[in-house]
């Protein structure tokens, strides 16, 4: 797919509908679904915010799902709800995409993540991995984790304050496994790392802001603290502070060059979904 975009893509796709149906706000996911659908000569049909949609009405999830496969070849959806996800994939006829499902997953920013690993690293086995920030509530970091757990070698430092510890879905997964997983509150512990995946405080998971104010800069990584380190830097985006923007000129910064993998990768999965390989 890089050699396809380097071209300027071609048509592979032509003649298909990717329905976008986002519940919950988006840039890069949505936009760069978007754009491998039509890199790859493709439509797209894009349902944006939870208030303009049925749903709102008080449409259920299936029947939204099931209405979509009249209008598209294939559907990738963003909501609130834990769970959503599987509710849209059991009526589904057409293949349907995950494109996060509240606090619980967020399979293709795991792929593209994987991706980057894999470019930036020239390997994942063997791969000493620090996850920073909200790993409660955090999607990404949920959905990385149980892909990297299939990787030989793995090692994973989680930091974050007590209060947004890893979700134990993941560490039993881990521990299932037998993979080892250490648990830090200082990100001084978690530096010596081959990759350091920053996360932001997710704001919109709190019931209480005031906990969310306390808690949202707990951690924020500058030039400074990386001095002599050789990690690569990542992050889903968007960030709101916790990467100062003195990294962004370190060469082992790879969080917009992660962002760009975006494309590539979703272009792979609308084809490898599509059989238009
Ligand atoms: C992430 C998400 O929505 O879960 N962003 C993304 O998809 N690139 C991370 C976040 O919002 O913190």
């Amino acid at each position: 797919m890089e050699e396809v975009l380097k071209k300027g893509g071609d048509d592979r796709l032509a003649g298909k509908i990717l329905a976008c149906l986002f519940y919950e706000p988006s840039t890069r996911t949505r936009l760069s679904f978007e754009s491998a659908m039509h890199r790859l000569g493709g439509d797209v049909l894009s349902a944006v915010g939870f208030q303009f949609s049925s749903l709102y009405k008080g449409e259920t999830i299936e029947d939204t799902i099931t209405v979509m496969n009249e209008y598209a070849d294939i559907i990738t959806m963003r909501h609130p709800e834990g769970g959503s996800a599987d509710k849209a994939a059991s009526v589904s006829e057409v293949p349907f995409i995950n494109a996060g499902d509240g606090p619980r997953q967020h399979p293709t920013q795991a792929l593209l993540d994987l991706y980057t690993i894999q470019k930036e690293k020239g390997s994942v086995d063997g791969t000493h991995i620090t996850m920073v920030g909200d790993l409660l509530y955090g999607r990404t970091v949920h959905s990385l984790s149980f892909l990297l757990g299939l990787y030989d070698n793995m090692r994973f430092t989680f930091v974050s304050p007590k209060e947004l510890k890893m979700s134990e879905k993941v560490t039993s997964f881990l521990t299932e496994k037998g993979i080892n997983y250490t648990e830090v509150e200082d990100i001084e512990d978690g530096l010596d790392a081959d990759v350091l995946y920053m996360t932001r405080v997710q704001k919109e998971r709190f019931a209480d802001q005031s906990e969310y104010e306390r808690l949202k800069l707990k951690y924020v990584l500058t030039a400074d603290m990386l001095k002599g380190k050789d990690c690569t830097i990542m992050h889903p985006l968007p960030r709101v502070g916790e990467i100062d923007t003195s990294v962004d000129a370190l060469p082992n910064a790879a969080y917009f060059r992660e962002a760009g993998n975006g494309v590539i990768v979703r272009m792979a999965l609308l084809c490898m979904l599509l059989d238009a390989v």
